[in-house]
């Protein structure tokens, strides 16, 4: 076997070696042990993560597509000719196909994301749906000023940021998170922002513990993946996911919680856990309407139009800058 022929095919998206060991030590190091939720999606990751948009208990994929489809002639009427799309994570960019149907006379559809398989798949199966759609993939890190081609710059921007991602974001991070878009935006651009809402603890709580097991898959592949990449020995079977709400915070926590008392060497350290300690792996944060309307206000934006569910689940915003004509 030739030495190419051992390698495995290295992969664009892989967070590079090092700074995944870096940021596991140190959230592991930690009093109350920690990981970042960016690293639940490695490819498995985003694969289960998929499938957990189409699990029964999981609402917020299928009641923003439905608000997304009710509001998009709406929409379209406000959104001048010739302007850009531009959506900030824009994974597998399907929704957006609900956008896309009704904005025909778009200069571009600029999707940004970290990860260079998701933006090809989405741009090969888009091209084939919108044959007359211009696209142009940025690929890096949403929360970054956006750089636009110099042909494209005068283009008002109507920037997308759907599935409830801001809820990842402690508020003073979404708030800088949301102010940075409006730098991305520009003065004449315009923000459409999906929100998972406040709602009775059971069916959050469910949306996050689904009976089939997907999202405890989902959140169990992180110690997978950190065996894998980082030759970790977590024995993954002796941990549990753990989905709560936590009131004072007003968000959802994904947990995995220490079965035994145990022993994890990774990077060449060792990393105790006592029965029943906790790995804090993702906030999912939920707002109410005006909670959300504040924390935007803080951050430059001025609500213009809102679509909701007639369950009030999940909330669709449009917002301009403070300053904008309405
Ligand atoms: C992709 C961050 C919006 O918080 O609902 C779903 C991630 N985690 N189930 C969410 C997630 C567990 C999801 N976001």
């Amino acid at each position: 076997m030739t030495k190419s022929a051992e390698q495995p095919t290295p992969s664009v998206d892989a967070t590079p070696d090092v700074e995944l060991a870096r940021a596991v030590v140190a959230g592991l190091s930690q009093p109350q042990k920690t990981l970042p939720c960016a690293l639940l999606y490695d490819a498995r990751g985003s694969a289960l993560f998929e499938q957990i948009t189409a699990l029964p208990e999981y609402y917020p994929t299928r009641t923003e597509a439905a608000i997304l489809a009710g509001a998009a002639s709406d929409i379209a009427a406000h959104t001048p000719p010739g302007s850009l799309l531009v959506e900030f994570g824009s994974g597998s960019s399907r929704k957006t196909e609900i956008l896309l149907e009704a904005l025909p006379s778009l200069a571009a559809y600029v999707p940004i994301d970290v990860s260079q398989t998701a933006l090809e798949d989405a741009r090969a199966r888009l091209a084939g749906r919108f044959p007359a759609l211009r696209i142009i993939p940025i690929r890096g890190d949403f929360t970054q000023q956006l750089v636009l081609p110099q042909t494209l710059a005068k283009r008002p921007r109507l920037g997308f940021f759907p599935g409830s991602t801001i809820g990842n974001f402690a508020p003073l991070e979404a708030c800088a998170l949301l102010r940075q878009m409006g730098q991305s935006l520009g003065p004449c651009g315009r923000l459409l922002i999906g929100v998972d809402l406040q709602k009775d603890l059971a069916r959050l709580i469910s949306a996050y513990d689904d009976a089939a097991g997907v999202t405890a898959l989902f959140n169990l592949n992180l110690l997978h993946r950190i065996n894998r990449e980082m030759g970790a020995d977590f024995a993954v079977d002796r941990f549990a996911h753990v989905a709560l709400y936590n009131g004072a915070e007003g968000r959802i926590e994904m947990h995995l919680e220490s079965l035994t008392a145990q022993t994890v060497a990774l990077g060449g350290r060792r990393f105790d856990f006592a029965e029943g300690e906790r790995i804090h792996t993702e906030n999912s944060y939920k707002y109410t309407v005006a909670q959300f309307h504040e924390l935007a206000a803080g951050a430059g934006w001025t609500p213009r139009r809102l679509w909701t569910d007639a369950e009030d689940l999940f909330s669709l915003h449009e917002l301009t800058p403070h300053d904008a004509h309405p």
